[in-house]
């Protein structure tokens, strides 16, 4: 980076300095970044994590409230935390609470399919649904997706609800019991309107985790035709029970990204693509490499880095685990691939294992937390970048890469991640707004989204810097159009 000029200039017009204190300014280089409201791309829904397998509880039950709070605080506010729109649920199967066990409501099988269920909702749901109501009624969130791993055992073709098997009555899969697939479409219904019940809508609703792998704990075997064939009896039973506004289907939450392409396929091919609210999908044996070929918003609904010891750095060495590692995962997720909502695996996550799993690692023994930069990293984009923003052009400057969105209040969101190690001065032109104010907020080694200066030119142009190695997002509020 070359320091052409350094000049001292009279405070606030330029940097946002204290009033009349001179201020010194390394005068650098400006490239600019143009930002185009004219060019559109993808609708978000937000950006989010999981606290499913009864990690809830580390939260729900901590019994230093402070702690609680302030852990409630670093996931889901908006001024201090990362304020995550999006919160995904697990939807039990399990018969028992052993071990991190998600409990199903319907653990006794009824004496068939078309037996009346005999559901025991105990109110807690692993200790997820204090967390959703929490935030829902504190802080508005609106993102609540609740994904099944598996039907409980008693519905499925191997009669557990471990190792795969699929729901009985999906093309070839019979069973002697019965087609249990409206018994499990009226069971999903039912776990949503106990939500309700409880203040929470359910706004997504997954009925697979990760098909295509057969797991020692929670899981259910499905391929594309199996999953559009459940799909269409899914949806009409949301609808008769009034919660088609609320309630949208999602799926299918595959390992990895190839799978999930061949199943959105067989569900276009089955016509039950406009029968779900978003296509989901994880990316542990291969990511995307292009947007998917379908009309409704499509998810990373799972990532962590599983493999890397647990790691709060920010950068070391570019690991898996670093938060700037994961401020470019999103980008690419978001930039090049068209993704609209992002969710992180798990929010909190006790000290072992010992990995990146969770962005928060919580000792209930000692009551201590511990913060990895990932948060931070999430954050810039998370709270900026709301819930119906829409994705807009934007090109231009030297040594970062950029994404631009509009939220529905008019507000803009540039978000910039540098590509190198040194700091790199950018101007930011909008084409379409005059921008009439501007915060940004960076996260670095040293930052955790903290204020930083940038300004605004009688042109409304916007001026600042985006440290060497961060994300610093340029938060901007238009004024009235030029005229
Ligand atoms: C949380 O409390 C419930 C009882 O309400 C208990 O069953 C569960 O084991 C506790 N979990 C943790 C992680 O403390
Ligand atoms: C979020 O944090 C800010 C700053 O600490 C605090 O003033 C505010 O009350 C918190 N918001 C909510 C909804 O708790
Ligand atoms: C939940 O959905 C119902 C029906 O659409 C709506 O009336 C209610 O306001 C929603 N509640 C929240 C907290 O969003
Ligand atoms: C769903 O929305 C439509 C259109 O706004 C409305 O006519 C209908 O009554 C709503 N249904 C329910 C169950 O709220
Ligand atoms: C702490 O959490 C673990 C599991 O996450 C649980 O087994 C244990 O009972 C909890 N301990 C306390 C003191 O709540
Ligand atoms: C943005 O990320 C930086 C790291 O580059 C971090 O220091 C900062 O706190 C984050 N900002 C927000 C608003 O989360």
């Amino acid at each position: 980076m070359r320091f052409s000029e350094t000049v001292f200039l009279a405070a606030a017009a330029a940097v946002g300095g204290v009033s009349g204190e001179p201020v010194l300014v390394e005068r650098q280089s400006s490239s600019t970044v143009t930002v185009d409201l004219s060019k559109t791309y993808q609708t978000m829904d937000g950006f989010g994590f999981s606290v499913a397998f009864q990690r809830a509880n580390l939260i729900t039950n901590l019994s230093d409230k402070t702690k609680q709070r302030e852990l409630l605080d670093l996931l889901f506010n908006r001024t201090s935390g990362a304020g995550f729109t999006i919160l995904r649920v697990g939807i039990g199967s399990s018969p028992d609470s052993s071990s991190d066990h998600m409990n199903t409501f319907a653990p006794k099988n009824p004496g068939g399919p078309k037996a009346a269920p005999q559901y025991q909702w105990d109110g807690k749901d692993s200790g997820q649904l204090w967390v959703a109501q929490e935030a829902v009624n504190t802080y508005g969130v609106k993102g609540i997706y609740a994904d099944a791993w598996s039907a409980p055992g008693y519905m499925k073709t191997n009669g557990q609800e471990t190792n795969g098997g699929a729901i009985c009555g999906v093309p070839g899969a019979t069973c002697s019991s019965g087609d249990w697939r409206q018994a499990y479409a009226d069971y999903l219904v039912a776990y949503v309107k106990f939500y309700r019940d409880a203040g929470v809508n359910v706004s997504h609703l997954g009925f697979l985790n990760e098909p295509e792998f057969s797991a020692s704990y929670a899981s259910m075997s499905s391929n594309g035709a199996q999953a559009a064939d459940f799909i269409k009896v899914l949806y009409p039973t949301v609808q008769a029970a009034g919660l088609g506004n609320t309630t949208g289907i999602v799926c299918c939450d595959s390992e990895g990204w190839g799978n999930q392409v061949s199943m959105t396929n067989a569900i276009k091919s089955a016509g039950a693509e406009s029968m779900l609210k978003a296509v989901t999908s994880h990316t542990y044996t291969g990511g995307p490499s292009g947007a998917m070929n379908t009309k409704v918003p499509v998810w990373l609904s799972e990532q962590c880095d599983l493999n890397g010891g647990w790691s709060t750095s920010w950068y070391g060495s570019g690991g898996a685990g670093e938060g700037l590692t994961w401020a470019n995962n999103v980008y690419s997720a978001v930039v090049n691939n068209g993704v609209s909502g992002y969710v992180y695996w798990e929010g909190v996550q006790w000290p072992n294992p010992n990995t990146n799993e969770k962005l928060i690692k919580v000792d209930n023994r000692t009551n201590t937390y511990e913060v990895a930069k990932r948060l931070w990293a999430l954050a810039n984009w998370s709270r900026f970048v709301l819930p119906g923003a829409v994705r807009v052009g934007s090109s231009g400057g030297s040594g970062v890469k950029t994404a631009a969105f509009k939220n529905t209040d008019g507000s803009i969101a540039v978000v910039a991640i540098s590509t190198g190690s040194s700091a790199s001065n950018v101007n930011i032109k909008v084409s379409g707004a005059t921008p009439a104010a501007v915060v940004a907020y960076v996260s670095d080694n040293t930052h955790n989204c903290e204020k930083t200066t940038a300004s605004v030119a009688a042109d409304g142009t916007i001026s600042g810097s985006v440290a060497g190695r961060s994300i610093t997002t340029f938060f901007v509020v238009p004024g009235p159009p030029a005229t």
